[in-house]
């Protein structure tokens, strides 16, 4: 013969379970109580846009004014200049020659972070100064392995007319002075943003 639970201990087993969960849901929910709300997607007043642009971005590290100075010199000798970092303010163009419009800056840094192969780690916000993009931002944050000839880096973020941005960019050598140490870079850029 089956045996029934009896209700006095089932009850209080089903109460703690709902109890549990009921004071998870108002913080999921984002009603009243929390400070997150939801809101349409509407009342952003805009949709969300797939863009693509292509731009060169000009690392100065000779000259009287360099637009990319060493912060640190690495403690140790390394090959791949493990430790190094240089902190940029890298004019950005619409073609590949300086004298092409400037459309605005690569600003942050980049950092030798491999050991064993020239593997940049690259910070940069891409800040526009061009027409309606002037003053948004774009970020770029990934690993930059400068002899490869593609190299892909995730677009973590935006602001202004790059709100939401999300996607990738596409970096390639357009020329480098191994001489100097300078270079010009072309950047493809796919990023969704609102
Ligand atoms: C960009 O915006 C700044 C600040 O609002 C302004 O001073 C500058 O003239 C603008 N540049 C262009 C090219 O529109």
């Amino acid at each position: 013969m089956a045996r029934l639970l009896p209700i006095p201990l089932a009850r209080p087993t089903i109460i703690s379970v709902l109890l549990f969960f009921s004071f998870l849901l108002p913080s999921f929910a984002g009603k009243s109580g929390s400070f997150v709300r939801s809101i349409p997607h509407e009342d952003l007043g805009i949709k969300e846009k797939l863009s693509t642009f292509r731009l060169y971005w000009h690392d100065f590290v000779s000259g009287r004014n360099p637009t990319s100075v060493p912060v640190t010199k690495p403690r140790i000798k390394s090959t791949t200049l493990f430790g190094m970092v240089n902190m940029i303010d890298d004019p950005i163009t619409e073609g590949p020659e300086f004298s092409s419009k400037l459309v605005g800056r690569a600003q942050g840094f980049y950092a030798s972070a491999s050991q064993e192969q020239i593997a940049l780690l690259m910070a940069m916000n891409f800040a526009f100064m061009e027409g309606k993009y002037n003053g948004s931002t774009i970020t770029v944050l990934g690993r930059n392995t400068v002899f490869s000839k593609v190299r892909e880096m995730p677009v973590i973020g935006g602001t202004g007319a790059f709100r939401f941005a999300r996607g990738y960019v596409e970096a390639r050598t357009h020329s480098l002075d191994v001489n100097t140490g300078d270079a010009i870079v072309q950047y493809t850029f796919y990023v969704k943003h609102y």
